[in-house]
């Protein structure tokens, strides 16, 4: 089981698109892979359920929301008994021997995570509120250790564009950390304070965890970047236009997070309809299209860093 985080700061940059499809193809390719949308807007769940059927049979008992909402995150219901299996998705992925599940959102997520935040306060000694920290920014963690995680080969968890404590929850729980990004000048900015800002979490917690050793179980955590994939890419002639190229050669050469070779192109004809179908563009595509390929060669970058070799399920 790997777990990956799909993060950035910056908002629109194409996080859940690229959480779908990913998860689409790996899923696609015989691998199980369980998407879990860590976003109040809820779209990664939208993009498998109606907001109909996620009324009528998720949103009361079925969503991320009842899991951080308790005194203590699972304290009240079992991460794993979350998880579903959208119909429409999976019904494409027969006979491939994959399988895509999901933990879905709920809007009321927002407040929970104000929530969880204030919590880390309010305690008086050094070591409670160090015990605290430890406590909330594990939580996700310690959940996925559940063997019922363990028969997926993928874990991608979507997040909102914050660095907020949910967020912070997700990037305890990784081992990796993707980030897309926009090749332009505000959304390549923040990219290095996004990196200082996670190793700052790690180096938090792990002096937390070293300090309270032998009072409970905090290994330390060492996340890293498997990198920036530039999304909505421009490309005219076959080429990246000249404008975006700068900044993508600009980050390669000067940011902390390393970028990897694939790239995926704007094409509003293929991730255009916001999910409506149920089904992610790349389980719809018919052919070999230039997405398609691009999405191909993504998910062979990230399935090799991760040892999980295309070839391997199918
Ligand atoms: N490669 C692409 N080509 C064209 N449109 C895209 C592409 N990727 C994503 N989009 C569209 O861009 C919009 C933003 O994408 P998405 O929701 O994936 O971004 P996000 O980073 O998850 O946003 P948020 O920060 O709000 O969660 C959506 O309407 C989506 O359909
Ligand atoms: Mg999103």
């Amino acid at each position: 089981m790997r777990v990956v985080t799909v993060m950035n700061y910056k908002g629109g940059v194409g996080k859940t698109t690229l959480t779908a499809n990913l998860g689409a193809v790996a899923a696609n390719r015989g691998f199980r892979v369980l998407l879990l949308d860590l976003d109040p807007q809820t779209n990664l769940t939208f993009s498998f359920f109606s907001v109909d059927n996620w009324h009528d049979q998720l949103k009361d008992n079925r969503t991320i929301k009842q899991w951080y909402g308790a005194e203590l995150p699972g304290r009240d219901v079992a991460l794993a008994d979350l998880i579903v299996t959208p119909e429409r998705a999976n019904s494409v992925l027969k006979n491939t021997g994959g399988q895509l599940d999901l933990i879905s959102s709920h809007l009321g997520l927002i407040d929970i995570d104000l929530e969880l935040a204030a919590r880390l306060g309010g305690t008086t000694t050094l070591d409670g509120s160090k015990r605290k920290f430890l406590d909330l920014h594990s939580c996700l963690r310690g959940a996925l250790d559940d063997s019922r995680f363990s028969d997926y080969d993928l874990i991608l968890i979507d997040c909102a564009p914050n660095f907020g404590l949910v967020t912070k929850t997700a990037i305890v729980a990784s081992e990796q950390i993707l980030v897309p990004a926009k090749a332009d000048y505000l959304s390549t900015l923040g990219l290095d304070y996004l990196a200082g800002n996670c190793a700052v979490l790690v180096q938090q917690f792990n002096d937390y965890a070293n300090h309270k050793r032998g009072t409970g179980d905090y290994s330390p955590i060492d996340p890293s970047f498997l990198g920036v994939v530039f999304t909505m890419v421009q490309i005219y002639s076959q080429q990246v236009t000249l404008a975006q190229h700068t900044y993508i050669e600009e980050v390669r050469l000067n940011s902390r997070v390393p970028v990897l070779d694939s790239k995926i192109r704007n094409s509003p004809r293929h991730f255009g309809d916001a999910g409506e179908s149920g089904v992610p563009a790349m389980l719809r595509a018919t052919g070999k299209d230039e997405v398609v390929k691009e999405f191909d060669q993504l998910a062979d970058e990230v399935l090799g860093a991760l040892a999980l070799p295309s070839g391997d399920h199918q």
